[in-house]
């Protein structure tokens, strides 16, 4: 029975969901690029049931955009925008030479508190930890951003970070192998494992959220899991709904 899988979408999963990473705020990094697509997105995500969407667009020493150039976009995206989703925006931080002065500067968080941080999936910056504690010095939350994508990090790894307090964020669409069968695997074991506390879609395209959703099966184990964690982070980020 454990081992029967289910399609995600068909499940009510995603009913009242809030995701916590994505990119669809139009031309502003490797995401969605049009107000056109960016409504079929949200379309797509009202009609299966999410409820609030954190826009985190990238920042990162290869995307030419700034805080005010984002919070100004958002702001003319969100007053026209009249469909039925609650929308927010924060911006995930790669961890490189425009960190420290972007980040420090003018924070976009998640709910005020939380910083959604990525590193390359290759290796990690040489101060990895000394900015993670910088991070927390200042009263935020590190977020590490789909921790299952990063070839350098293993189980001692995860165990390190959890063992700081900080939160992993898992990428939804990795358990269906979006990011290859490596991904997959250890996103698996850190959701078997109890080891994520947030959930995040991380789209970027309309094609992707449509192939996402119909691929998207898991176990019984898996759901269960994913459950819990929607039911945790409700407290553990006041989400709303
Ligand atoms: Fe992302």
């Amino acid at each position: 029975m454990f081992k029967k899988k289910v399609k995600l979408k068909d499940t009510g999963f995603f009913n009242g969901f809030t995701d916590n990473h994505s990119h669809i705020l139009p031309g502003v990094d490797d995401g969605v690029q049009s107000n056109k697509e960016a409504l079929a997105v949200l379309n797509c995500m009202a009609a299966v049931g999410f409820k609030e969407i954190w826009f985190t667009p990238h920042i990162m020493r290869s995307m030419y955009n700034t805080t005010a150039d984002l919070c100004e976009k958002f702001d003319l995206f969100r007053n026209k925008y009249t469909g039925p989703l609650k929308l927010h925006l924060a911006a995930e931080y790669m961890l490189d030479a425009r960190f420290e002065k972007e980040f420090f500067g003018c924070p976009l968080c998640l709910y005020d508190k939380y910083v959604l941080l990525e590193t390359s999936c290759i290796a990690p910056p040489f101060n990895f930890y000394d900015l993670l504690y910088e991070i927390s010095l200042y009263g935020y939350v590190p977020l590490i951003a789909h921790p299952e994508r990063y070839i350098y990090m293993n189980k001692n790894d995860y165990r390190e970070l959890k063992n700081k307090e900080y939160l992993l964020q898992l990428n939804l669409f990795s358990l269906y192998g979006i990011y290859g069968h490596a991904a997959k695997k250890k996103a698996e074991y850190l959701l078997k494992n109890g080891m994520y506390d947030v959930i995040g879609t991380d789209i970027h395209s309309i094609r992707a959220l449509e192939e996402g959703l119909e691929s998207l099966c898991v176990d019984m184990e898996c759901l269960g899991k994913l459950m819990d964690i929607r039911h945790n982070y409700k407290f553990l980020l006041c989400e709303t709904s």
